[in-house]
């Protein structure tokens, strides 16, 4: 049976007999034997194995290029060189794939661009593999904090009829031939003869059908891809990302908030307490001052702002943005930086923003102006977070959807909520992407998602 590097190099006593199987890192020769070192990808490290000449097969060795996958049996002995406790003496390997010299992947600094151009060989690389053994653990660990408080887990449709934000970034799903659609009397494209018989998209979020769970189940979350068709070309954007979407029945904005802020600090907790190494390689390579930041976000309170207060505070920096401050409008990434990195030095919550700027089914406050609305900010992110207490009276609600412009009969199932038991509920949405990049230091959402789709880019 195969042993996990991982497995081999956390070994608490020596091996008679182990089977490792890998990728060759690197090789060194010398006259009576070589070394090479094997990863898996099991664990940030390779383990060292020592293949002496006198070996049957050792006449293949120089096919144990960098890149070549290799299956070696031997024993586990303690090892005498430096940093390492194990090494594995072979009694025979085998190469199973060999890496010629165009392997792009050779032992050097590669830039991220480079290996994003190799996004099927990067997470061969030390960088992707820790990377995405902590999407792999983050996404764990999420499931874990929502199930251990008996949040239940709902799965959205990825096919929608709705745009929930109504930001008009959707991607169109149909089965109709661009080429040559059936139309109607008037010229234009009838969708009653697309597949669902009506125009239909992918979704941007799942909100509004765990708000139908929530309203039964009273606490869910969902966890799945979403897709945005916005044509922004950022280090922060992609246009498939996973989002992670509690919604809360009897809850208020301030609960929302509470466990928005009990939720990220969990989930960095359970990242370094599972992926040391990994954490402890970005600290070191990544971001230097990756640790120092996480330890921040753990200790401090998250600091709570109204829109309000935050515009005043902008305004009164001194600082000369590229896009000016303006009281009533969206605040621009820039501004949210600012805010919790220079201003407040700690994750900001922004909450009661104006209601002329927010989606339809933002509880409108009692001022009339502002709603219900809150997003979590984090040093070199920015926001992370987006949530809002949901407006549960119908006339309120059924008058927003008309002032978005929006058909009530398209929302029936919605309104209907409110129709019959409604209550006050709230919820979130956490960007997975943007939280792996927060705990790994991590700068291009691209570096974060295994296969990138971002404007013009969806190769592999
Ligand atoms: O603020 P957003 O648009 O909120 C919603 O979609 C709500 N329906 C959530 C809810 O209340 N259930 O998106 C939520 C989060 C953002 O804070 C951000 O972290 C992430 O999703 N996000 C993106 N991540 C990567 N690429 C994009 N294009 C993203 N757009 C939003
Ligand atoms: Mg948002």
């Amino acid at each position: 049976m195969r042993t996990s590097v991982k497995a081999a190099l956390h070994a608490e006593a020596p091996l008679d007999s182990i089977l490792l199987q890998g990728w060759v890192r690197t090789r060194r020769d010398s006259k009576t034997f070589s070394f090479l070192e094997v990863n898996d990808g099991s664990c940030l490290k390779g383990i060292q194995v020592i293949a002496d000449a006198a070996l049957p097969d050792y006449a293949h060795i120089h096919q144990a290029t960098t890149g070549a996958s290799i299956e070696v049996r031997g024993q586990l002995v303690a090892s005498k060189g430096q940093g390492q406790k194990w090494e594995v003496v072979a009694s025979s390997f085998k190469i199973l794939g060999e890496a010629p010299a165009d392997y792009p992947l050779q032992k050097k600094g590669h830039t991220l661009e480079f290996l994003r151009e190799i996004a099927h060989l990067r997470p061969r690389s030390n960088l992707f593999g820790a990377v995405f053994r902590v999407r792999s653990r983050l996404a764990y660990a999420i499931h874990q904090f929502f199930q251990d408080r008996g949040f239940v887990y709902v799965h959205a449709p990825i096919i929608t009829a709705s745009d929930c934000e109504g930001a008009g970034e959707m991607f169109r799903v149909t089965t109709i031939d661009p080429a040559q659609p059936p139309r109607g009397k008037d010229g234009a494209v009838d969708h009653t003869q697309d597949f669902f018989g009506k125009p239909t998209y992918l979704t941007v979020s799942g909100q509004l059908e765990a708000e139908v769970f929530a309203c039964a189940l009273s606490n869910c979350y969902t966890f799945g891809p979403t897709f945005r068709a916005e044509n922004s070309n950022t280090s922060r954007h992609a246009a498939e990302f996973w989002m992670i979407e509690p919604e809360i029945a009897f809850c208020d904005l301030r609960g929302n908030m509470d466990l928005a802020e009990e939720f990220v600090k969990y989930l960095i907790r359970d990242v370094r307490t599972h992926c040391a190494e990994d954490v402890e390689f970005f600290s070191k390579f990544v971001d230097k001052e990756l640790n120092a930041r996480l330890d921040f976000v753990l200790e401090k309170p998250f600091q709570r702002v109204t829109y309000d207060e935050a515009v005043e505070i902008l305004l009164q920096s001194g600082r000369s943005f590229e896009f000016p401050v303006v009281a009533g409008q969206n605040l621009q990434a820039e501004h949210e930086r600012y805010l919790t990195e220079e201003h407040f030095k700690s994750p900001t919550t922004v909450y009661n923003y104006p209601k002329a700027i927010k989606p339809f089914y933002m509880r409108t406050n009692e001022d009339g102006r502002t709603v219900a609305a809150m997003d979590v900010l984090v040093p070199g992110i920015g926001e992370i977070i987006g949530g809002s207490q949901r407006e549960e009276r119908l006339e309120v609600l059924q008058e927003n959807i008309r002032h978005h412009g929006m058909a009530e009969k398209d929302y029936w199932w919605y309104l209907d909520l409110r129709r019959y038991g409604s209550v006050p509920h709230a919820g979130f949405g956490l960007g997975f992407e943007r939280m792996l990049m927060f705990v790994t230091g991590v700068g291009n959402i691209r570096d974060a998602i295994p296969f990138a789709r971002t404007p013009g880019t969806a190769e592999f």
